[in-house]
Parts: C-alpha cells; sequence; structure tokens
C-alpha cells in the first residue's frame, strides 16, 4: 500500500512551518533549523497530532464510540488523544500513570476540561496493571452497545508510525521549495519511540542520507533500538517497501533521561531557558527540554559534526512546563 493508499483523517494544521534558528546555530557551530510540530495545532498540537490522523482512521471504520488509551499525568499523547476522541463524537477514557494529584495541572487540567474519564495507577503496578484494565474498560463498554477502540501508549504503532513517514515527505517539500539540501542529521525526543520509526522509514523514501537520531527520554525494559526497529520494520512492510532496520542500525542515546521519566533534569531545564533566551522558543521538562540536551551535547562531543545540517523535530508538549513551575522557577538563572 502507498501512503497515499493508507486510510487517513485530517486533524493538524499541516504543514508546520520549518524556522532556521541562526543565532543558536552560530553560537553551536551548525546550520540548525526546528521543525514546529508544536504547531500541529489540533487539541494543543504536538507530534501525536500526526499519529492520530491514521489512528482515528481506522477507530472511526470501527465505529468507534469509545477510546481509549493510556500515559503519564503529562502526557501530551493522552491530551490529544482526548480531544480526537471528542472531534469525532466519542468518549475519552485515559489510563493514567500516577496517583490522583490533589490538583490538576497542565495537560490533567486540559483532559479534565475535554471531559476524560480517568483511571489514575499506582506507578508500582502501571506495568502489569495498564492492559487489563484498559481491557475491562473496553469490555465495560462494549457490554453497554459501545464499539470501543484501544490506542497503545504513545500511539506507538505501525499505522501510528505512518505520521512521520508523511511528515519526512511534507519536510521533503519544503526543502525542495526552498532549494535547501537536506539535512544531515534528524534529531527527535524517543518516549515510546514511534516517532523515530516513521523519521527512518520517512528518511528511507524521501531523504536517504540524512540520519536520524533518537534522544532518549525515558529507560525503557526492552532497549528503544529493538522496539524502535520492529515499529520501522512493520510500517516499511506496511507500505510495501522493501526496507528493513537492525537495532544496531538505529541511534538512540540514552544519556539524557536525568532522574527518570517525566522527572526535569539539569541538562534539560538549561536547555529550556538556552532555547528561550536565544531564539524565543518554548521547549518542555519532560521530552523536549532532554532531547534538546542531547542534540547540544552531541554537537559538544563531535558526534554531531559542526558545521553539518542539524533538524530538530520540535514535538510540542509546552503544557508540562506548568506542573514544573516550581523547580523551573528555582532553576531560572541558569
Ligand atoms: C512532546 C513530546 N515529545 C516526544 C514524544 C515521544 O514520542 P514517541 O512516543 O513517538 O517516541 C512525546 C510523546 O508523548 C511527546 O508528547
Amino acid at each position: 500500500m502507498k501512503l497515499d493508499d493508507v486510510p487517513r483523517l485530517s486533524l493538524g494544521f499541516l504543514p508546520t512551518p520549518v524556522e532556521k534558528l541562526e543565532r543558536l546555530g552560530a553560537e553551536l557551530g551548525v546550520d540548525l533549523s526546528v521543525k514546529r510540530d508544536d504547531f500541529t495545532g489540533f487539541g494543543g498540537g504536538g507530534n501525536k497530532v500526526r499519529k492520530l490522523e491514521f489512528l482515528m482512521a481506522e477507530a472511526v471504520a470501527h465505529g468507534a464510540k469509545v477510546l481509549i488509551t493510556t500515559g503519564g499525568h503529562q502526557s501530551n499523547h493522552a491530551r490529544m488523544t482526548a480531544a480526537a476522541a471528542r472531534r469525532f463524537g466519542m468518549k475519552p477514557v485515559l489510563v493514567l500513570r500516577g496517583n490522583r494529584p490533589p490538583q490538576f495541572q497542565g495537560n490533567l487540567l486540559l483532559d479534565h476540561i475535554l471531559g476524560a474519564q480517568i483511571d489514575f495507577l499506582d506507578p508500582e503496578g502501571y506495568f502489569t496493571q495498564v492492559k487489563p484494565l484498559m481491557q475491562q474498560r473496553a469490555d465495560e463498554a462494549a457490554a453497554r452497545g459501545e464499539t470501543p477502540y484501544i490506542i497503545p501508549l504513545g500511539g506507538a504503532t505501525a499505522l501510528g508510525a505512518m505520521g512521520y513517514v508523511s511528515a519526512v515527505r511534507e519536510l521533503a517539500d519544503q526543502y525542495a521549495a526552498l532549494g535547501r539540501p537536506a539535512p544531515d542529521t534528524i534529531v527527535a525526543p524517543v518516549g515510546t519511540g514511534g516517532t523515530v520509526a516513521g523519521l527512518l522509514i520517512g528518511c528511507a523514501l524521501y531523504w536517504p542520507r540524512t540520519a536520524v537520531v533518537g534522544i532518549a527520554v525515558s529507560g525503557s525494559a526492552v532497549p528503544f533500538p529493538e522496539r524502535i526497529a520492529v515499529l520501522a520494520n512493520d510500517g516499511a512492510a506496511m507500505l510495501g517497501e522493501a526496507r528493513r532496520w537492525k537495532p544496531d542500525e538505529i541511534s538512540v542515546e540514552s544519556g539524557y533521561v536525568g532522574p527518570g521519566y517525566a522527572i526535569p533534569s539539569d541538562d534539560g531545564n538549561a536547555a529550556i531557558m538556552r532555547l528561550a533566551r536565544s531564539e524565543g522558543l518554548f521547549l518542555d521538562p519532560v521530552y523536549t527540554g532532554k532531547a534538546f540536551a542531547g542534540l547540544i551535547d552531541g554537537v559538544k562531543r563531535g558526534t554531531i559534526a559542526k558545521g553539518s545540517r542539524v533538524l530538530f523535530i520540535h514535538c510540542g508538549g509546552s503544557p508540562a512546563l506548568y506542573p514544573f513551575a516550581e523547580v523551573l522557577t528555582r532553576d531560572a538563572g541558569a
């Protein structure tokens, strides 16, 4: 199946802009650009809108009336999925990792405004309980005569990966229109790996000389290169493409997680301050701040060559700035 034949519904404000970051690029010594996927628009925007265009097409075709997914308290994916549910007349159900907080902030507040039914799971038991609980909510919906549809964590499926295959096609068109050569390296955060899997397939198709570097924002029981290889290989197979990846061909830097998933890191906070103060651009402490810290350090260490063309995928996430006001205020002098 060709990309244009994969069923898709329009949700995002696409194409998103590509901006050159002249000032910070000059400081770092690279030709730096950013793909503004924080401006995909729908439901507050971010990378998951691209995946949801494909996943919602399947959910609607399925006749879904209840849309179920999971993530952390500050999951942008959960927020955008809840918004997409509402757009297509479905009830959003979220199973979130973390106990019920006294006050809802950031993405969690937006989930509440969207009227999502929220189950909070203690982090201790999360990984054993999340799938059974999502299935239980699906069974309850089915018993009421409402067809359920479950989107797994991060929308990380071969179908969801089509979002970033099509993002690379969009980028290749934008660069061609501007007469710019393709970037040497694309840098993106890795939460579940679906975005990087899509970028790998997209680059194989449209930018074959461009390398993709993922920056992990959490640990993973199964190493990220293995998870991403499965998604990329399934996605390529879906498109009838022969390309396959071995885990050792997939570059994921794991040194920028800091204290853990969704716990701000010093480097990530410094990257947030640096980008805001040099370019007026907001990152977030869970995903993009840590990923940009990896980009800065990669240039410093020489794994990203001086003078090369670097494209950062800004995956969104700014609602998660607000719940971390205290730590970010403390670090404001950084
Ligand atoms: C802002 C932001 N960046 C990056 C990611 C990670 O994307 P992926 O799960 O495709 O690796 C997410 C996922 O929720 C996100 O919300």
